[in-house]
């Protein structure tokens, strides 16, 4: 194995399970100190650090929501001080609910957009004004084949993760040239985490549509979000990529 992010000092939101914590470990595992942040899943976030700090690794894992604008800040401060700087943010946190339009209560609306739009914008605010100063880092953010193509969906999911498509555009386009290059990765159906509550009717067409006719590992995906992080990457800026086994 190539350590490809030797050096490197990331930090993922919402890692205390699923697609986060495979991506905290992915990156451990190619050489990275890794920061990880959960809101509510204390013994999810024990199992990720225990995980990360195999063999000696630093890591550290801290109960702050992505919606908590000041914890995040003293916690990008801390790590900042602690670690030198941060070269990696994923933007990974993120909550939907199988609910249909005529069921959709305000709040519900809120929740969903708020963790997965308004806290990607602030946890990237944190991050980015030191990236800036250092003249260098890597904003990777978490969209969903819901967002990108015409997929059954939730409609307060889908349009939260519309907008995570246009944020990484503007941010790109914003900062590409302090040295900050800004990505998403738009997984398909994945086998743990959001995906596995979907009624059954929803997976069996996923499964009938998708070319390799299986839903993809988050490891498979972890992969992905390892290289497009890496200097390996250098001349990707402000694209989604899908990683859907063909749909
Ligand atoms: N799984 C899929 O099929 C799939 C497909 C496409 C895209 N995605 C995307 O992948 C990302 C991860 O989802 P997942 O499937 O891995 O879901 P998951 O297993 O439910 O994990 C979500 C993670 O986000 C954390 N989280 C939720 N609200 C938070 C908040 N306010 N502040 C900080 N952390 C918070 C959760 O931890 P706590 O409970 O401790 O807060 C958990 O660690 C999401 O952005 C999702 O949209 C997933």
């Amino acid at each position: 194995m190539t350590a490809r992010l030797a050096g490197k000092r990331a930090l993922v939101t919402g890692a205390s399970r699923g697609l986060g914590r495979a991506i905290a470990l992915r990156f451990a595992e190619e050489g990275a100190r890794v920061a990880f942040t959960y809101s509510r899943d204390e013994a999810g976030a024990a199992e990720t650090l225990r995980a990360l700090q195999h063999g000696g690794r630093e890591a550290r894992g801290t109960r702050c929501s992505v919606l908590d604008a000041r914890g995040t800040e003293a916690l990008v401060r801390e790590i900042e001080r602690d670690w030198g700087g941060l070269d990696i943010l994923v933007n990974n946190a993120g909550v939907s609910q199988n609910l249909p339009l005529a069921l959709l209560e305000e709040e519900d609306w809120d929740h969903v957009m708020d963790v997965n739009v308004k806290g990607t914008f602030l946890t990237s605010r944190a991050v980015v004004r030191g990236m800036i100063r250092r003249k260098g880092g890597v904003v990777l953010n978490i969209g969903s084949l819901a967002g990108v193509r015409m997929i059954e969906a939730p409609i307060h999911y889908f349009t939260s993760k519309a907008a995570i498509k246009g944020f990484t555009e503007a941010l790109a386009k914003e900062v590409a040239h302090h040295g900050v290059r800004v990505l998403c990765l738009a997984p398909g159906l994945l086998e743990d985490g959001l995906g596995k509550n979907l009624p059954d009717h929803r997976l069996a067409a996923y499964l009938k549509h998708t070319a390799l006719r299986r839903v993809g590992t988050l490891d498979e995906v972890a992969r992905v979000a390892a290289f497009l992080v890496s200097d390996a990457n250098g001349y990707m800026v402000g694209e989604t990529v899908v990683a859907d086994g063909g749909l």
